[in-house]
């Protein structure tokens, strides 16, 4: 097959991905602003105008061809670049850059006709059929063989065209599939992590109702349970399922590097996306990308965006991309609300606040039909004579003044752990005491304490490293590997402060208790052990003191560990119900640091004492200390530069800010001293006067 020359002499090493993603930076010259742009739905016409007010609303890239495969391919081998070799020069005329997609998430009919095998069987057993988007089985040879060829075919036509400035790897990767192909690609891989039939038995601890399996052909998905099923097995095919969809991205990402070495290849992560692990993904990506969308009309998702943005700048410690986000509605809840005057500012600077050096939107111009024909877009069926147009007008033409910021990154004292094997461990098997968790939940639980005390936080996981880090938090991980309770180990001894709470380092990486128990992997940790769970019953809650000053009291409900303290010191005890009198908070020293064990689930504000307490305690610093919880406080900082991102989330309260330092707010144009105030939905960036 002919391909394009390689820019770079033989022997030259590949770009890495800081390299490539400095120079999509230094290209477009100013954060990325743009979005998802489809015209394969629109006539020529409306092409030269959407180009026409993409200059007027500043953008400077879009992501072309998401879901053109069926325009692009008509049928199996006949391609139809004309229309994008027209678009990709026309966008490259008006100085806008394209991220290119691969259109792999939706099959076009035909190979779902051709070649039914690839559509996925779900759980239930039902194949999901044509006419919706993602219906492929990412084991199926056939899918990943088409999905190659057109690929190869964008690749070689458009490596070397001038407005290609970043691959886009199809989209939201996310299909489980339980057919006979999955199948095949399980056993495969089990065979790769366990090496012998006799390894999987142990790990699977296959005695247990007599699943012992004596010939690698009985092993299949764990699909359509008829009963319980083995909790090994279950979270073993959670692991593949990550790993056969990251296949596909690797074999696309790897087909358009063979053309071209130095642009960034990315795809877009999901909101909290339990069917893939993104720790092992961000490795393979140049950066980490994120689409999301909350709620505007829950008042406080603004906290759980923060987790995710601060989880997304975590995943490969450096700037990410925000690649998709509403203008103002979506249209995938039962009521979709506007985003109010102010509040797309307000969350795109969020973003930018969290390390992101991007703002991009799904979509550029409201599509007329189709399931999302009510999601808002830059450019609304209204067109310039609407509200959200004029927004994002102004906010498109506005960001050039924080330029500076860009590439600038952060550094936190405090990570939280955010695991997908603690979290599939947790929620997706079953015959736990209580199979009610909500990982994301619990983990946000313990963020939103120190994100309103404005305490940066990061992300990390069971391989992260954290000797950077002053205070480690540990929401819930049943599951906890044997590296990570080494590198507790050596974190809390090195002066590290944990806060642990109930339910921690129970079993292993295969789901198995860990003894003796509990909790096995961290019992000389938490300096004291666990003979019984109590998941409280419906509506119970317990009196809980602390042995602080004041003796503080407090509620606890859901569950309690019935734990008794070993070398710890109890810090709280219980002061009703069955085990009025007993342990619910444990100290426990270990080196020069500790370990704050919590065997229930405390109230809000008393969880939130506890962390916050645990902060100032390892001395750090709150960046505005007495700013209200809504207001949101970040700081990016880069060679001989700070910046102070401050976002008011309230959207009737304005809010005065006293500031950590003196600078220059750069949206407003003026000099600040000791304090600014933010109006409902306001937001500053503070560019230090001294760095
Ligand atoms: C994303 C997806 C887009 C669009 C958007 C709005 O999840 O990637 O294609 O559907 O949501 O709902």
């Amino acid at each position: 097959m002919p391909r394009p020359d390689n820019p770079r002499p033989a022997g030259i090493p590949l770009a890495s991905s800081a390299e490539r993603m400095e120079a999509l930076r230094t290209r477009l010259g100013g954060f990325a602003f743009g979005g998802d742009y489809n015209p394969e739905q629109w006539d020529r016409a409306v092409w030269r105008e959407d180009v026409e007010l993409m200059r007027r609303a500043g953008v400077n890239i879009v992501t072309l061809g998401v879901f053109a495969w069926a325009s692009l391919e008509p049928e199996p081998g006949v391609f139809t670049f004309e229309w994008m070799d027209e678009v990709m020069d026309l966008l490259h005329s008006a100085g806008i850059a394209v991220d290119l997609a691969t259109p792999t998430m939706a099959p076009p009919a035909w190979l779902s006709q051709k070649w039914p095998e690839t559509l996925p069987v779900m759980a239930d057993g039902e194949t999901f059929g044509f006419g919706n988007r993602l219906h492929y089985d990412p084991s199926s040879p056939v899918y990943r063989e088409r999905a190659a060829i057109i690929t190869r075919a964008l690749a070689e036509r458009y490596s070397r065209h001038p407005a290609l400035a970043m691959w886009h790897i199809s989209n939201e990767y996310g299909p489980t599939a339980y057919n006979a192909e999955s199948s095949v690609s399980f056993r495969a891989w089990l065979q790769r992590e366990y090496g012998s039939l006799g390894a999987l038995n142990d790990a699977w601890y296959t005695r247990f109702w007599s699943q012992t399996y004596t010939d690698w052909a009985q092993v299949d998905v764990p699909a359509v349970p008829r009963s319980w099923m083995n909790p090994a097995r279950q979270l073993d095919f959670k692991r593949f399922v990550s790993d056969a969809l990251l296949e596909c991205f690797v074999a696309e990402r790897d087909i358009v590097r063979e053309y071209r070495d130095d642009l960034p290849v990315v795809t877009n992560f999901m909101r909290f996306y339990r069917n893939a692990d993104y720790w092992k993904w961000a490795r393979e990506e140049d950066a980490v990308a994120l689409d999301i969308y909350p709620n505007p009309g829950e008042e406080d998702s603004w906290v759980s965006a923060a987790l995710n943005f601060d989880l997304m700048r975590s995943l490969k410690g450096a700037p990410w991309v925000l690649m998709e986000q509403a203008a103002s509605a979506v249209s995938q809840w039962k009521v979709n609300n506007v985003k109010r005057p102010g509040m797309m500012r307000a969350g795109s600077y969020q973003a930018i606040a969290h390390g992101s050096d991007t703002v991009l939107y799904f979509q550029w111009r409201a599509s007329r039909g189709g399931h999302e024909r009510f999601h808002s877009a830059m450019l609304p069926h209204s067109g310039t004579a609407s509200r959200t147009w004029v927004e994002v007008e102004a906010f498109g033409n506005e960001l050039p003044l924080i330029k500076d910021a860009l590439g600038a990154t952060s550094r936190s004292d405090i990570a939280v752990l955010f695991d997908w094997d603690a979290w599939w461990a947790l929620t997706e098997t079953h015959g736990l005491p209580r199979n009610e968790f909500d990982y994301p939940q619990l983990v946000t639980d313990h963020y939103r304490p120190l994100l309103e005390a404005h305490h940066g936080v990061d992300l990390v996981s069971f391989d992260s490293d954290l000797s950077g880090y002053r205070m480690l938090v540990i929401p819930n991980a049943y599951l906890i590997t044997d590296r990570f309770i080494a590198e507790l180990t050596r974190f809390v001894e090195g002066g590290g402060v944990v806060v642990c709470s109930f339910f921690s380092g129970v079993v292993d990486e295969v789901n198995q208790v860990r003894q003796p128990a509990y909790p096995g992997g961290l019992r000389g940790l938490i300096g004291g052990y666990v003979d019984e769970y109590w998941p409280a019953r419906d509506a119970e809650t317990f009196g809980v003191r602390f042995d602080d000053d004041g003796g503080s009291e407090s509620t606890a409900d859901w569950w309690q560990d019935s734990l008794h303290a070993e070398s710890a010191s109890v810090r709280a005890v219980y002061t009703s119900g069955l085990l009025d009198g007993r342990a619910a908070v444990l100290e426990n020293a270990v080196g020069d640091g500790h370990v704050v064990y919590l065997g229930t689930r405390l109230e809000p504000a008393a969880l939130a004492r506890v962390l916050t307490g645990e902060a100032e305690r390892a001395g750090i610093r709150s960046l505005v200390p007495d700013a209200p919880a809504h207001v949101e406080a970040t700081l990016r900082e880069s060679a001989g530069a700070r910046f102070l991102f401050l976002v008011n989330h309230s959207e009737t309260d304005a809010a005065t800010v006293a500031l950590p330092f003196a600078g220059r707010d750069l949206l407003a144009g003026t000099d600040v001293e000791d304090a600014l105030t933010l109006a409902p939905l306001g937001v500053a960036v503070v560019r230090a006067q001294h760095s």
